[in-house]
């Protein structure tokens, strides 16, 4: 059983303008210290997926199972959740600030978040607890900066005061939604390299939500391509890099910015991800997929194994074998259409 699996997951919210499908049947798994990267452009449904499962999602339909450690996250009491959150999951956002309370020291932040969960630590012994973490992520003298305030760190120390916040349970996994993305590309390194040295020596898996094909390249397992509420490719690292199936992925890695150097975008996706009020049975990339046909605009393809291999899936009309892809793609960019599926 892996530690987190996500089945069928289903999100909606009700608005003036109609039903919204921010998340529409995703499904994913999470291995005991692995690491999993959500990636998809803005809006494609990745923070309303984690933080439903995580029971922060306010005023949504919600439908689907979540287990982690085989309790279903999205059918059990509010209290379990509250236990979990914290000791079993612990969660880091692209704005700390959100997070941490403005007015309370960061210390007394830590060791409130320790006791709460377990009232036989004393408050000592969580201080002393709380010195350590903020050292683990490499806080310097965190002897003095256990009393300081939120707003005396810069960006990157704060993200890693709210990493030292999430692991002081010691939790079996962090979801990390886009930790880095507010910071600059140097403190970007620092604050990752930390999360991957805290992964190995306390063995966390990570759900790491991000934009940044960089990082997932550098920091991930396995990777799950979202787009319009749900996957459009899963695999692992290796596959998405060099065998990846879906054109919305190739997409995604063709606008990937130069690493080192310039961050000059390369070819930018064509248009704009489509509404999520009222999607038609249709593969929801197609009106910007240079691959496009009939068929892709009459019928949703089903996320299904690329080439009968179970671990690389993927939600698109053309062909699993390479060259018959190749052959199919040439094919629609010549106006004669595919045939195969
Ligand atoms: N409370 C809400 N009511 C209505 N729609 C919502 C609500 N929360 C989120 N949405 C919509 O759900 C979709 C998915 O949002 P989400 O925040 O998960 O995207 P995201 O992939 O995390 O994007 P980003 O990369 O910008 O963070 C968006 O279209 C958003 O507008
Ligand atoms: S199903 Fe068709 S439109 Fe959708 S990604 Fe595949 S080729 Fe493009
Ligand atoms: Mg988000």
């Amino acid at each position: 059983m892996a530690l987190l699996e996500v089945d069928d997951l289903h999100v909606s919210f009700q608005t003036p303008d109609g039903v919204v499908e921010a998340v529409r049947g995703l499904s994913f798994e999470v291995d005991d210290g692995q690491t999993l990267a959500i990636v998809g452009e803005s809006g494609s449904g990745k923070s309303v997926a984690t933080q439903t499962i995580t029971g922060l999602t306010r005023g949504a339909t919600v439908s689907g199972r979540a287990r982690f450690k085989g309790t279903d996250l999205l059918h059990c009491s509010t209290e379990q959740l509250r236990q979990i959150r914290g000791a079993g999951i612990g969660m880091i956002f692209q704005d700390p600030l959100s997070s941490l309370h403005p007015y309370y020291r960061v210390g007394w932040q830590i060791v409130e978040m320790i006791r709460a969960h377990d009232r036989t630590v004393t408050k000592a012994q969580a201080r002393r607890r709380a010195v350590e973490l903020l050292g683990l992520v490499g806080i310097p003298a965190p002897e003095n900066r256990v009393d300081d305030y939120p707003h005396q760190f810069s960006g990157g120390m704060r993200q890693r005061v709210m990493i030292a916040m999430a692991m002081a349970l010691n939790p079996a996994l962090l979801i990390a939604d886009e930790p880095t993305t507010a910071l600059d590309v140097t403190v970007q390194e620092q604050v990752l390299s930390v999360m991957g040295r805290l992964q190995e020596e306390f063995g966390t898996a990570i759900v790491l939500i991000t934009h940044d094909l960089g990082i997932v390249a550098e920091l991930s397992d396995e990777v799950v391509v979202m787009y319009a509420g749900t996957a459009m490719e899963r695999a692992s690292r290796r596959t998405i890099f060099y065998e990846h199936h879906h054109p919305y992925t190739e997409g995604l890695l063709g606008s990937l910015p130069r690493t080192g150097g310039t961050r000059e975008r390369l070819t930018p996706i064509p248009g704009l991800p489509p509404s999520l009020i009222g999607l038609p049975d249709a593969c929801p990339f197609a009106p910007r997929c240079g691959y496009a046909w009939s068929r892709c605009h009459e019928q949703a393809p089903p996320l299904s194994p690329v080439y009968s291999d179970p671990h690389h899936l993927s939600a698109c009309w053309l062909p699993g074998q390479r060259d018959e892809r190749a052959q199919a793609r040439r094919r629609t960019q010549t106006g004669s259409g595919v045939r195969a599926a």
